[in-house]
C-alpha cells in the first residue's frame, strides 16, 4: 500500500489512547512534550510523498510558519485545539491551519515512531489514489507543546450541521452530499484508516458546489479488520451504533455505515423520501451483519443513481 517506511500501515498496529466514556470530547489533559528530533530523523527519507504538486510528509517542515503564512481568522474549535485561516504570503493561497496541543492521546505509533494522529492519517490518505472527498494536508509544523498543520481550505464552506440546523438541503443535495460522504469514508478504509469520528459536523461542505471535506483526523485508528473494544470507539454519542452501547467490541466498517445512516437521516428530516428513509434505516440497522457494506452503498440504485 505504502511506500512510506514510517506510514507502511501495518494494520494490526495498536493505538494509544484513552477511552472516550460519554460524549466525543476528551477531558483537556496535562501538556506533554512528545516526540524529538531523533525519532522524525530516523524517518526523514521515506516519510515523503508528493501530493498535487504539494511537497507533503511526516516530517515536520524546516521553515517558520510566520514567514510562510499571514494568519487570518478563527474558524473553529477543537478538543485538541483551535483551527484558523491563513493565507500563503507567495501565492496567495488561503489554508486553515489546525493547532494541536501534543497530548499523550493523540499520537498515533507507526514503526516505533509516535507522531500526531492528524498526520498520520492525513498524510496515509493522500497516497494514491486519492479523493476529492478528503481533506488534504499540506505540511505542518512542529514546537515543543503543540503541532500546526496546515491543510486545504475550501471556501465558501460551512459544517454540514449548520446546513442541517439551517434547513438548506433539499433530497437531491441530500443524495449528493450523501454519495460523497460513502465515497470518502470508503476510501479512509481502503487506505487502512478507520475514521472513528463520523458525524455532520466534520464534514464540510461547500455551499456554492455542495462539495464535500471530510475532516478531523484526530480519532482515526489505524484500520484492522479485527473488532475494535468497545472502549476503543471515539466517536460522538448521537451516532454510537447500539453495539457500541451494549456490546464488547465493534466493526470498523459497519460502525462507520451506522454513522452514515445517521448523518442522512439528519439531513433528510422532514424531507419526506420514501427511498432516502430506506436506506437509512437499512444503515442503522441493529444488528450490524443486516447494515449495507460499502459495496452494497456504492451499488445503491437511488443513492448513486445514473445521471
Ligand atoms: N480544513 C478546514 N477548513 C475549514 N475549516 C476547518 C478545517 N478543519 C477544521 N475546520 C473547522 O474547525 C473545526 C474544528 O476542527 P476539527 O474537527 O478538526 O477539530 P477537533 O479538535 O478534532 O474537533 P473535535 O474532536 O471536537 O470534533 C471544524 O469543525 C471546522 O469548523
Ligand atoms: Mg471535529
Amino acid at each position: 500500500m505504502s511506500d512510506i517506511k514510517c506510514l507502511s500501515g501495518s494494520s494490526s498496529m495498536s493505538v494509544p489512547g484513552t477511552a472516550f466514556t460519554e460524549d466525543r470530547r476528551p477531558e483537556p489533559g496535562p501538556v506533554t512534550a512528545l516526540s524529538d528530533g531523533t525519532t522524525h530523523e530516523q524517518h526523514a527519507e521515506d516519510a515523503r510523498i508528493q501530493s498535487d504538486n504539494k511537497l507533503v510528509c511526516c516530517e515536520p517542515s524546516d521553515k517558520i510558519f510566520e514567514s510562510v503564512y499571514k494568519t487570518d481568522r478563527f474558524l473553529g474549535q477543537g478538543s485538541f485545539g483551535t483551527v484558523f485561516s491563513a493565507v500563503c504570503k507567495s501565492d496567495g493561497q488561503q489554508v486553515a491551519v489546525k493547532s494541536i496541543w501534543k497530548l499523550k492521546n493523540n499520537t498515533t505509533t507507526v514503526d516505533g515512531c509516535k507522531l500526531n494522529t492528524d498526520v498520520v492519517m492525513m498524510a496515509t490518505l493522500q497516497q494514491y489514489p486519492t479523493c476529492p472527498y478528503v481533506i488534504q494536508m499540506f505540511e505542518w509544523f512542529d514546537y515543543p507543546d503543540h503541532i500546526k498543520v496546515v491543510m486545504e481550505n475550501p471556501h465558501p464552506c460551512t459544517e454540514l450541521v449548520t446546513l442541517i440546523m439551517c434547513r438548506k438541503l433539499d433530497i437531491e443535495k441530500t443524495r449528493i452530499i450523501m454519495s460523497q460522504a460513502v465515497e470518502a469514508v470508503k476510501h479512509c478504509l481502503d487506505h487502512g484508516v478507520f475514521h472513528n469520528d463520523i458525524h455532520a459536523g466534520n464534514i464540510l461542505v461547500n455551499t456554492n458546489t455542495f462539495n464535500i471535506k471530510l475532516i478531523d483526523f484526530g480519532c482515526a485508528m489505524l484500520y484492522t479488520e479485527d473488532a475494535y473494544q468497545r472502549n476503543t470507539y471515539r466517536g460522538a454519542k448521537l451516532y454510537r451504533p447500539p453495539e457500541v452501547k451494549s456490546g464488547n467490541s465493534f466493526d470498523g466498517p459497519k460502525t462507520n455505515v451506522y454513522q452514515l445512516g445517521r448523518i442522512l437521516e439528519r439531513m433528510s428530516s422532514g424531507l419526506r423520501s420514501t427511498e432516502c428513509r430506506r436506506l437509512y434505516k437499512k444503515c442503522q440497522s441493529w444488528n450490524p451483519s443486516d447494515r449495507p457494506t460499502f459495496e452494497d452503498l456504492l451499488k445503491d440504485q437511488w443513492l448513486f443513481k445514473p445521471l
